[in-house]
């Protein structure tokens, strides 16, 4: 019996160590320790032995018993820790490969301007109104005061939706964003007591011209316009949002002028320069040697415009002035045509 015991154990531990994985490991288990190896019949045996054996043997057998189960234990875990070893060597990861970079959209450049523009008004007490794009020559012209005619009409050809000499009252796409002052100041109407004046709006939004398309206009554009109507309103206040438009927009030491200009919704009327930033005002090509920069028109509302919003002028005053963006953004980021803005070319946009 004791010589069984030994060969059982010395097959079983040959056997074990040639099991290379779990499945060989399951049949060694049955075939060693399972309910018909040769380990389980020297226990069913036990009975048939003499008294003075039994205690001898079974204690043989039981610690055969336990070391093949410990030695399986043992080969069990040396399987587990072989398989992983073998599926983190099979998905090994190479982090010095470099990352692919996401694709994050971006605003364009002319949306940001709009919204710097926006922020600066607003801390400021204007009010963003949108207006229409499709306007009518009423809006656009008329009530404007450009009489039929007139020849300022002809510094803003428009795209007209009908023919103009089809009808009175032709429909156009707008040529500046001013026909929002009239709509605006209409609804803010000093008879309606719950839109009582003073009007402090810009109204941003997209104009388009009939015009021959360079590096400095394109047929379409947008444009802010500022509107403030009030009681006692001056040229004072016109001066002083504008210069403190200017020193948050293009910094602290941003010189401002206004030069006298004609506007017919306007009166008086101006434009304001800022000092070229290119060169400090010592003149450059930038700035065509001049030292400044045009960046907007402006002017007190003319009363009849005022008029025809709505309000009396003996009794309201207000400033009125419109700046291009696009302008704007060139000549803070030094671009040198207008065009690239509607080009969609990707490598001029991803720039912002
Ligand atoms: N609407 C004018 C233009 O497009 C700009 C302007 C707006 C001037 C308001 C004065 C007041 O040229």
């Amino acid at each position: 019996m004791f010589a069984q015991l030994e060969d059982i154990e010395r097959a079983a531990s040959a056997a074990l160590q040639a099991a290379e994985d779990e499945a060989a490991l399951e049949a060694w288990r049955v075939a060693y320790l399972g309910r018909n190896s040769p380990l389980m019949k020297v226990f069913d045996q036990m009975g048939q032995l003499p008294k003075e054996e039994r205690p001898q043997i079974g204690r043989r057998a039981n610690e055969v018993k336990r070391a093949l189960e410990q030695a399986m234990a043992a080969k069990a875990e040396f399987l587990h820790q072989a398989a992983l070893a073998r599926s983190l060597e099979a998905e090994r990861l190479d982090v010095t490969l470099p990352g692919r970079s996401l694709g994050r959209g971006r605003l364009h450049p002319i949306t940001q301007t709009l919204r710097h523009i926006y922020r600066i008004f607003a801390e400021m007490g204007f009010q963003v109104y949108r207006s229409r794009d499709v306007e009518t020559d009423e809006y656009n012209f008329l009530l404007l005061n450009f009489p039929p005619h007139h020849p300022a009409r002809d510094m803003q050809d428009s795209f007209y939706i009908q023919g103009p000499s089809l009808q009175d009252n032709p429909v156009l796409l707008r040529t500046h964003t001013s026909p929002g002052q009239i709509r605006a100041m209409r609804e803010y109407s000093a008879e309606d007591p719950l839109n009582p004046p003073p009007v402090r709006i810009i109204l941003p939004g997209m104009c388009y011209r009939y015009e021959q398309v360079t590096a400095r206009s394109e047929i379409q554009f947008t444009q802010v316009e500022g509107l403030a109507v009030g009681a006692h309103i001056t040229f004072s206040d016109l001066k002083g949002t504008l210069s403190d438009f200017a020193r948050r927009m293009f910094g602290e030491h941003a010189r401002a002028r206004f030069r006298a200009s004609h506007f017919p919704f306007t009166e008086p009327s101006a434009e304001m320069d800022i000092e070229c930033f290119v060169c400090g005002g010592a003149g450059c090509p930038v700035c065509k040697r001049t030292g400044w920069l045009e960046i907007l028109g402006c002017g007190m509302v003319h009363p009849v415009v005022l008029q025809n919003g709505g309000y009396d002028p003996e009794r309201y005053t207000g400033f009125a002035f419109g700046m291009g963006p696009e302008r704007i953004a060139m000549l803070r980021h030094r671009i040198e045509d207008i065009r690239y803005f509607y080009g969609n070319d990707m490598r001029f946009l991803e720039q912002f």
